[in-house]
């Protein structure tokens, strides 16, 4: 039998719902974001199978979860696949976790259909892709790839100040794995991750299988405009420097700025802070974030310059500044490895297109150490970051049937 036919496609969707437990809501999506009580348990849920196969587990200095099937040459640098199991806070059930369990049933299915590879086959759980608790976003796979320095992410704060460190150590007294050292981390002969697509263009041209090319380049920024509290019944408009007016000026210019005829820039205020949060005070402070990507640098280059220029000019009498949080350019991915991802999808008889991915990935880290690809395989209205997210068994099955033969090929090299 081969690896491809090995896979479950039950198996594989009972195990998404398994994990859709750990941290469910009662819209049907999930709220488990990164290094909280509910990302523990995907932890040890994902320790307990690997551990029931016999598959060893380690993790490192930022929390990464590694399983690992040996290969025929224990010397041979593995082959790699994954994603997240943190979500949004209102996340769906397939975003990250889909690539985690895809590679994990890869495993299962070599392993199930007694293929041996030259190259130990890993799945990885990357911490902290999301972002939306602690900043950076594709933390994890930025920490081992060398792209972000460790010492500096432990320090990051969460929106109540929570430091990753602490939240970090509680998780993995929680979920306990035997660490190894070495970040970056250690050397990777290639990377394919699987994902849903998180957009419409698959369902909309009856296609299951993504041959991903690029990702966009992304950029991340917090904004804060300070301007004086005072009181809400007695200070006259021209004495105010009130902080939530200049916030709106600046907002509604920052999203002329950045609309483009063609609809490719991506602009959004996701989170705004008020404070002090008081009905009956002007708001002294306001913060707020905006992530903004396209699939040229220069483009979001020209854009910064933009908000930078209106950031002085429209909220006056109030101040402002820019924190830049992250700047990741555009990633396109090996040529050989897409190749090979098409030549699978195409051979297992399954529809394929190639395209660009509009959202971010760990694998955009991981493609600076060494071939990296991934795969998409639909999902419903192409809705994502929504705790509406769905896929069907079968996509979700077939996608893993792709990634398994292109793991086995990448693996005997
Ligand atoms: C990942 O969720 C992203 O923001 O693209
Ligand atoms: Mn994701
Ligand atoms: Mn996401």
């Amino acid at each position: 039998m081969s690896g491809a036919n090995a896979v479950k496609e039950d198996r594989l969707w009972q195990r998404h719902a398994a994990m859709a437990k750990l941290g469910g809501t009662p819209r049907g999506g999930v709220n488990r974001q990164a290094l909280s009580p509910e990302d523990a348990a995907a932890r040890n849920q994902l320790a307990r199978w690997a551990s029931a196969r016999g598959f060893a587990i380690f993790t490192d200095a930022i929390g990464n979860l590694f399983v690992r099937r040996e290969g025929s040459d224990p010397k041979a640098a593995p082959v790699m696949s994954g994603s997240h199991m943190d979500s949004q806070p209102t996340g769906g059930r397939f975003d990250g976790m889909y690539g985690v369990l895809a590679a994990f049933e890869a495993l299962e299915a070599l392993e199930d259909a007694g293929v041996t590879t030259k190259r130990p086959v890993m799945a990885v759980a990357w911490t902290n892709e999301e972002g939306s608790r602690f900043q950076p976003g594709a933390m994890g796979s930025a920490v081992f790839a060398g792209t972000y320095e460790l010492d500096e992410m432990l320090a990051q704060k969460d929106w109540k100040g929570v430091v990753l460190k602490d939240a970090l150590a509680e998780t993995l007294k929680a979920a306990p794995a035997p660490r190894r050292e070495g970040i970056p981390g250690f050397p990777v002969d290639s990377y394919v991750e699987a994902h849903i697509e998180q957009g419409p263009r698959l369902e909309n041209a009856a296609t299951t299988i993504g041959v991903v090319t690029a990702i966009q380049g992304s950029r991340r920024y917090i904004v804060t405009i300070e301007g004086e509290e005072a009181h809400a019944g007695t200070t006259p408009r021209a004495a105010r420097k009130d902080a939530y007016a200049a916030a709106t000026r600046l907002a509604a210019a920052l999203y002329e700025a950045t609309a483009d005829t063609d609809d490719t820039l991506r602009f959004t205020i996701g989170r705004v802070e008020v404070s002090p949060g008081s009905p009956n005070t002007v708001p002294g402070k306001v913060s707020f974030t905006i992530d903004m990507r396209h699939p040229d640098d220069t483009v979001l280059v020209e854009r910064e310059a933009a908000i930078e220029r209106l950031l002085a000019e429209k909220t006056k009498p109030c101040t402002a500044s820019l924190q830049k949080v992250t700047n990741v350019p555009p990633t396109n991915f090996d040529p050989a490895v897409i190749d090979l991802v098409r030549a699978k999808a195409t051979g297992l008889g399954l529809t394929n297109m190639d395209m660009p991915s509009g959202a971010g990935h760990d694998a955009m880290h991981v493609a600076k150490l060494c071939p990296t690809g991934m795969i998409f395989v639909p999902c419903e209205r192409g809705i994502s970051h929504n705790e509406i997210e769905n896929a069907t068994p079968s996509d979700l099955a077939a996608g893993t049937r792709v990634l398994v033969e292109v793991l086995e090929a990448l693996a005997n090299r």
